[in-house]
This record gives C-alpha cells, sequence and structure tokens, in this order.
C-alpha cells in the first residue's frame, strides 16, 4: 500500500459519520494494520470495523491468520494501527504516546495469552502474582491483599494463593491468570485463544471464570477462540476473514431463562456499506467478479452474472425457493442488541 493510499484511508475515516459507534465501550473504525516482513507487505487488518458495548461478553473467531492476534494487540495497547481510528473506553489508542499506552496497559485492559506461562510470573505464588499489578498501582498491602484473595475466590483458586505455577494445572494458571488481568478493575478483559492449550473440560472451566468475571464484575470481555463449544455459550460471536468482521451471530434469549436462544447469522454491513457474501453462497450459484442487485420493498436480491446484460430479468417475486439468488432483507442487518 502506498502512502497515498493510507492518506485515502484515513481521509475515508474522517468523513465518516461523527456519531458512529458513540457510547460504545470499544470502537475500531476502518482499522488497518500492515506489517512488512522481509520486503514483503502484509495487509493483517485491512479497513476492520467493530463496535462492543459496555458489559458484552464477545468471542471472535476466524483461520487462522485472518488478524485475530492483531486486532487483539492493538487492543491491549500492545501494537499501533498503521492507519484507521481505535477507540477503547475514551482512549484515543492511534494517537497514544508510549508513556500513555504503558499506563492504558496497567489500568484500562486486562490481558490473557494462550500460553499458561507467558500469564504468570514463575517464582511468585498464585497471591502474590494478583498483587504484583495492585502493588505497581500503589495500592497499599492491606487492601491489596484483601482484593487479591477476593479474585482468586471469585474465580475458583483460593487454593492457589500460596502455590507457584508450577504448582498448579494449566486451567488454575489461566484462572489465576484472569484474576491478575483483573487486579486493578479493567474496563476491558482480552484473551487471546485463553483455552488454546487446555483440554476441553478444563477449557470449560476458564471459560466459565470469564464468564463469571463478566456477570459479576460487569467487566466487557473479548475473547478469540477456535472453540466451537466456547462459541454457543456466548451471545455474540465475531468472525473476521482477511482482517475485516465478516459476520456475526447472535443467540436471542429464548425468553424462558434456559439461555438456549436460537442462532442467527448475520452478513456485517461496514460504513462504506460493503458486506462480505459468504463463500459457500456464492460458489453455489456460481458468483464470481460481479452481482446484479435488485431493489425490493423489503429486500434486495442479488443475483449472479449471467453475462446477458439484454432480458433475463430476475422474476419481480423473487420468493420462490430455488430461485438463484442471495436475498437480503433489512431484518437481517439488525444489530439484535437489548
Ligand atoms: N509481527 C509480524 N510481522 C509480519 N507479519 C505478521 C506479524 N504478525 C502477524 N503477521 C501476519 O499477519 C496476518 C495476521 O496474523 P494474526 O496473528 O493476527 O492471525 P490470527 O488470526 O491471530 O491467526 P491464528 O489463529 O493462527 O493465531 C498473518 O498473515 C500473519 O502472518
Ligand atoms: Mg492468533
Amino acid at each position: 500500500m502506498t502512502a497515498s493510499e493510507l492518506d485515502a484511508l484515513r481521509v475515508d475515516a474522517a468523513r465518516g459519520h461523527a456519531d458512529w459507534g458513540a457510547g460504545a465501550l470499544i470502537v475500531c473504525d476502518r482499522l488497518v494494520r500492515i506489517y512488512i516482513a522481509e520486503g514483503i507487505e502484509v495487509q493483517a487488518l485491512q479497513g476492520l470495523d467493530l463496535v462492543v458495548d459496555a458489559g458484552e461478553l464477545t468471542a471472535l473467531v476466524g483461520a487462522s491468520g485472518s488478524g485475530k492476534s492483531t486486532l487483539m494487540n492493538i487492543l491491549a495497547g500492545l501494537d499501533a494501527p498503521t492507519a484507521g481510528g481505535v477507540r477503547v473506553a475514551g482512549h484515543d489508542l492511534a494517537a497514544m504516546t508510549a508513556r500513555q499506552r504503558l499506563s492504558y496497559r496497567r489500568a484500562v485492559v486486562g490481558f490473557i495469552w494462550q500460553q499458561t506461562a507467558r500469564n504468570l510470573l514463575p517464582y511468585l505464588t498464585g497471591l502474590q502474582n494478583v498483587e504484583l499489578p495492585l502493588r505497581l498501582a500503589g495500592s497499599r498491602r492491606g487492601a491489596r491483599r484483601q482484593r487479591s484473595g477476593e479474585l482468586l475466590d471469585l474465580l475458583g483458586v483460593p487454593h492457589c494463593a500460596g502455590r507457584r505455577p508450577d504448582q498448579m494445572s494449566g486451567g488454575e494458571q489461566q484462572r489465576v491468570a484472569i484474576a491478575v488481568a483483573l487486579a486493578n478493575s479493567p474496563a476491558v478483559l482480552l484473551a487471546d485463544e485463553p483455552t488454546g492449550e487446555l483440554d476441553s473440560v478444563t477449557a470449560e472451566s476458564v471459560f466459565g471464570a470469564l464468564q463469571t468475571a463478566n456477570r459479576e464484575l460487569g467487566v466487557t470481555v473479548l475473547v478469540v477462540t477456535h472453540d466451537p463449544a466456547v462459541s454457543s455459550m456466548v451471545r455474540r460471536v465475531i468472525a473476521i476473514r482477511d482482517g475485516r468482521t465478516s459476520t456475526e451471530t447472535l443467540r436471542h434469549s429464548a425468553g424462558d431463562g434456559s439461555g438456549d436462544g436460537h442462532a442467527v447469522e448475520y452478513a456485517v454491513l461496514d460504513r462504506a456499506g460493503r458486506l462480505q457474501l459468504p463463500l459457500e453462497m456464492t460458489e453455489a450459484l456460481g458468483m464470481r467478479d460481479r452481482v446484479r442487485l435488485e431493489p425490493e420493498p423489503d429486500h434486495i436480491g442479488v443475483w449472479p452474472d449471467r453475462g446477458a446484460p439484454s432480458g433475463g430479468d430476475p422474476p419481480l417475486s423473487a420468493d420462490s425457493p430455488g430461485d438463484p439468488r442471495t436475498s437480503i432483507r433489512p431484518g437481517d442487518f439488525e444489530d439484535g442488541s437489548e
């Protein structure tokens, strides 16, 4: 990407509606991250839009290399975007100095890595690990000890208070790591495949700890996962494809408190009006290069290009089953959040 193309992206971003994402806790606005490795340019994020409200527990899924960790690292203040806007709890991450980034990392976000060994200091006990960020934030000894104990209790690992990480199971280490990440009451908890190294039963207990943190402390949680069991346990699942948000699955509550509501998959319509059609739909209908759009009163019909510009108009009523089209109705793009 050239400098002028980047400028164009920045101008595009500035042109967007001023109130877009207003009131949301996390707002990514046409986020771009380009890596240059050995002279080769990799566009890890290609204009990603994302809005997450305070209090949500959201799962992020996507193929390997789709940009999930790149996004998490930017939200965590560990990396900076190449272009585009990113705001978390009122902090503009694209405009931060190194010093501001450090205090942001200490106070606003908590981060949990996939590698259990990376989350805890090996020579400190569970309790000391949780106390460390509190100490760095200037919390007093008594208050520190009390908060650390309470967090270990909440996450179901009080027995790990006096143990070093090598005396804990992988799942226990991750639950202590969640306590460490929560110590300074961050607004957002970010977890990049926190259950990736664990068996399914242990993974469920770690994910349960994230749910507990979300429910009991109100912290907003964004968790990257490959685990279909985890994605079935959250209300909102966002899929990333080629560095952009492509689809969202929202689980609507059943209304009987059972939590078994039906899940509906939505395509994401970005701010520029772009939409990714799922590969399985376009392939099945032989759609490529271009499609024809037919506006209807309540939806838009998407038709494969059959190479015949004259005649062959799609039937006016496009509702008969078996029509070679993808149908888009307004309800398909409702946010669905309560
Ligand atoms: N530091 C880096 N230097 C160069 N390229 C990078 C760097 N980090 C990531 N990439 C590239 O950016 C793209 C996105 O990588 P990213 O790690 O965000 O993917 P991911 O969705 O987290 O994948 P996975 O599921 O395997 O963890 C990939 O093509 C990757 O090779
Ligand atoms: Mg990753």
